[in-house]
Order: C-alpha cells, then sequence, then structure tokens
C-alpha cells in the first residue's frame, strides 16, 4: 500500500498525520491535535478545515459540480487538445519523484501525470470534478499512485520541499483576488523541492483582450483574471521561482501537433506576448 503521510500534512494545524492500517484509501489521524482524516468515496476533503471555498468562488464551485461530465468533451472542442500538448512537453520529472496538480478538475493533465510520476496529488474544489478524476484512474491503478483532495489552490495541506512537479492548467485566472492567486503559487514554491518544476498555464491579457478589462465574466457567470506576460513573472519570482519562461499558446485551427510548431514559431517574435489565448510559463524553485 502507498503511503501518503509524508506528504499530507493536518489541515487544521500542519501536524504530522498518522495513517490507520486500512485496506484501499487509509484514514489520517493528526498526531498534534487528533483531527480524523476519512476518505468519502476514495477523496479527502479539506476544504471545511480551511473555512471553505472564497465566497466570490462559491459561484464557480457549484458550476464546475454541475457541468463536470460534460467537460472534457466542452474542452476538446474549444481547444483541441492543443493546451494538452503544451503542458505535457513540460512535464518531466525523475523517476519514482512525485507530481501535484493543483486545480486537476476532471483529471486531464492528472492522467498524463500518473503516467509519469511514482506518486500523484489531484487537489481541486470540486468534489464531482475529482470524482470523475479517481473514476479514470482507478481501473488502471487503483488508489495506490494518487491521492485525491478536495481543498483550495490557496492553501495547501501538503509537506514542504517534497514534489518534483506542480503543474496548474487553467485555474489561476478563476481565483479572484490578487493576494490568493499570489498564495496559490507561493504554495506551489513551498510544496517544490529545490530544482522542482513549475508549469503554468493561464489567460494572456492579449492584444485583443486589451480593447477591454483585465478582469472579466464569461456568460455562465464566472469571474477571470487575464495576466499579463510581465505580471505573471513578477508574481513567481516574487515566489521565489527562478529561469521563468511564459510563451503564447493560441487557439489553432491546425489541431494540437500543427498548433504546437506554429505557437513555437509565433513565440519567437518580439511582441509574443500580446499573442496567445493564454500563456504557457515554465520556472524552477
Ligand atoms: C478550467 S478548469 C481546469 C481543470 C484542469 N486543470 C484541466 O486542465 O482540465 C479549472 C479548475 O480549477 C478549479 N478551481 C478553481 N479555483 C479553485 C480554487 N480556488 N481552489 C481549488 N480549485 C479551484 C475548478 O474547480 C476547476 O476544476
Ligand atoms: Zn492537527
Amino acid at each position: 500500500m502507498t503511503t501518503w503521510h509524508d506528504l499530507l500534512h493536518c489541515p487544521r494545524d500542519g501536524g504530522t498525520l498518522a495513517a490507520e492500517a486500512v485496506a484501499g484509501p487509509a484514514t489520517f489521524r493528526c498526531m498534534t491535535c487528533g483531527l480524523s482524516l476519512a476518505p468519502a468515496g476514495g477523496v479527502y476533503d479539506v476544504l471545511s478545515w480551511e473555512g471553505g471555498a472564497a465566497v466570490e468562488q462559491a459561484g464557480e464551485l457549484e458550476l464546475r459540480d454541475r457541468e463536470a461530465e460534460g467537460y472534457d468533451d466542452v474542452r476538446l472542442r474549444i481547444a483541441g487538445g492543443l493546451d494538452l500538448a503544451h503542458v505535457g512537453e513540460g512535464l518531466t520529472g525523475p523517476s519514482g519523484g512525485a507530481a501535484l496538480d493543483l486545480g486537476a478538475g476532471t483529471g486531464r493533465v492528472t492522467e498524463m501525470l500518473w503516467r509519469r510520476f511514482a506518486r500523484v496529488v489531484a487537489l481541486d474544489f470540486s468534489s464531482r470534478s475529482l470524482e470523475l478524476c479517481r473514476r479514470k484512474h482507478a481501473p488502471a491503478r487503483g488508489d495506490a499512485a494518487c491521492l485525491f483532495l478536495r481543498g483550495g489552490v490557496e492553501r495547501v495541506p501538503l509537506a514542504d520541499g517534497r514534489f518534483d512537479l506542480v503543474v496548474s492548467n487553467d485555474v489561476l485566472q478563476y481565483v479572484p483576488r490578487p493576494e490568493a492567486r499570489q498564495a496559490a503559487l507561493d504554495e506551489a514554491a513551498r510544496v517544490l523541492r529545490p530544482g522542482g518544476r513549475l508549469v503554468l498555464n493561464v489567460y494572456n491579457y492579449n492584444l485583443r483582450h486589451r480593447l477591454g478589462p483585465q478582469d472579466g465574466r464569461h456568460s455562465a457567470g464566472l469571474p477571470y483574471h487575464r495576466f499579463r506576460p510581465s505580471e505573471l513573472l513578477e508574481m513567481v519570482a516574487r515566489a521565489g521561482f527562478t529561469n521563468a519562461e511564459a510563451r503564447p499558446i493560441l487557439n489553432s485551427p491546425f489541431g494540437a501537433g500543427g498548433g504546437l510548431a506554429l505557437d513555437r514559431w509565433l513565440s519567437r517574435l518580439p511582441f509574443a506576448g500580446l499573442l496567445g489565448r493564454s500563456l504557457l510559463l515554465t520556472a524552477r524553485r
């Protein structure tokens, strides 16, 4: 049985957890405060210990739960898998390593992680999305290689410096306040080991959108923030990352393969940061 108590900490006080030996996902007990963390349907819910989701994100949480079932198909229609092709290129790490998917959703990226890493944590505040993520995982790997955590990206109950990779695809733009977005990046930096990698994909405040405000709302009412490349680079530097690079990802009409080639070519242009639906950022801890 894979144990997780070296990676997972008490969501109340950060205390060390001990695993109670049971078949399947274990129940953990905090050695400091005695809190018992039992999985429900294979998912550990730490959100309530963190005070729940931010008030501004209550609508998003409900929407993500409601639309989880059709989410993968919608994404395929919108982006043709190009985001996954870009992000997938950055998902490298040592064999036997640990990876964290921040805002894992239904597991489109998580799936790529558990093929490449020995241990994977999928964190999201939508329990329905995590259920679907787990359903993809269970047949192939049982509950051994992935820990499903229902929690917020701004406060992560995971140990310092133990992860080789943190990835977050299309999540940070939905975190409503700048301090909360910075907190999520600070958490990513904290859990990574020195030299560990960050792969981030976020909305770009590109040339077309600069005719309008940087913050907006999708038709379903979902609020979002678009990042300027310089803003994103400053935020990751503040969190303690180095070697950061941000390049644009377009919505390509040529499918994932052709899109990758086109985007790589475009990112060499001097004004590349003004193009692209989103920005792909890679950095090192
Ligand atoms: C656009 S989806 C992307 C999901 C997945 N990364 C992918 O690429 O398919 C955004 C995800 O972020 C999650 N999310 C947004 N804000 C969050 C927060 N503050 N804490 C945890 N999850 C959050 C949502 O529930 C949703 O699953
Ligand atoms: Zn505790």
